[in-house]
């Protein structure tokens, strides 16, 4: 059973990033998480490329990317140049989702597949035993901050025994709204890896959040 921390950079200090990466270093926090947005697919814009670059020279945890644009096939190659570990596209932006997991891995990279709220789990039947990460969002996506959709419990226990079942090593992330309080009952019904933003960036000390959400 895993119990991983990726914390979303969305929340952190865009004026002094250096600081709040090097605490990340320094904290038991696993990956760190990029929400990249292209104010199409979501209604916000946050950052791209020479972010992520400068994210890359700074953090020493690997970076799992979540893209949520249109037409990620076009940037795959990108994504691995700027440091990805993890490139994570949604379902709903990918015609070809078969196609776009083969470019990712033949790029060297993990790839994901990141679920909306109404889209149901079951749409990865046939290609969950390709996939290394499957994400949940448990808000809809494009901002930091939202609450906790509570279907998401019943989403997760579905995807887990999809998991399982299909022999998938596919691990499973949760992401929107997590904070100490959900975070126990989402690693008992089989999530592997928690993001959270607001929960770690947001009010305390960052390293002393990543603790309490990891239950250290
Ligand atoms: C939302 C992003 C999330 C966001 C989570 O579209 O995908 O990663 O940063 O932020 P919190 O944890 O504050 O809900
Ligand atoms: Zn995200």
């Amino acid at each position: 059973m895993n119990r991983l921390i990726s914390p979303s950079l969305l929340s952190a200090d865009f004026g002094n990033l250096e600081h709040d990466i090097e605490l990340i270093n320094n904290s038991d926090a696993d990956w760190l998480h990029l929400d990249v947005m292209d104010g199409v697919f979501v209604p916000n814009i946050s950052f791209g490329f020479p972010v992520i670059k400068y994210v890359n020279k700074l953090c020493r945890k690997p970076l799992d990317v979540h893209l949520m644009i249109v037409d990620p096939d076009k940037f795959v190659n990108e994504v691995r140049d700027n440091g990805a570990a993890i490139m994570n596209v949604h379902y709903e932006a990918c015609t070809h989702l078969h196609r776009t997991i083969q470019n990712i891995h033949n790029a060297g990279m993990k790839a994901g597949v990141t679920l909306n709220p109404h889209t149901p789990v079951e749409v990865l039947r046939d290609i969950v035993g390709d996939l290394d990460l499957v994400l949940l969002m448990s808000v809809n996506p494009g901002f930091g901050g939202q609450k906790f959709i509570e279907h998401t419990y019943d989403k997760l226990v579905r995807l887990r025994k999809l998991v399982d079942e299909s022999g998938s090593k596919a691990l499973i992330q949760i992401d929107g709204g997590v904070n100490a309080e959900n975070a126990p009952e989402l690693f008992n019904l089989g999530a592997d890896c928690l993001v959270a933003g607001n929960a770690v960036f947001k009010g305390g000390e960052i390293i002393n959040n990543i603790k309490s959400i990891k239950g250290l």
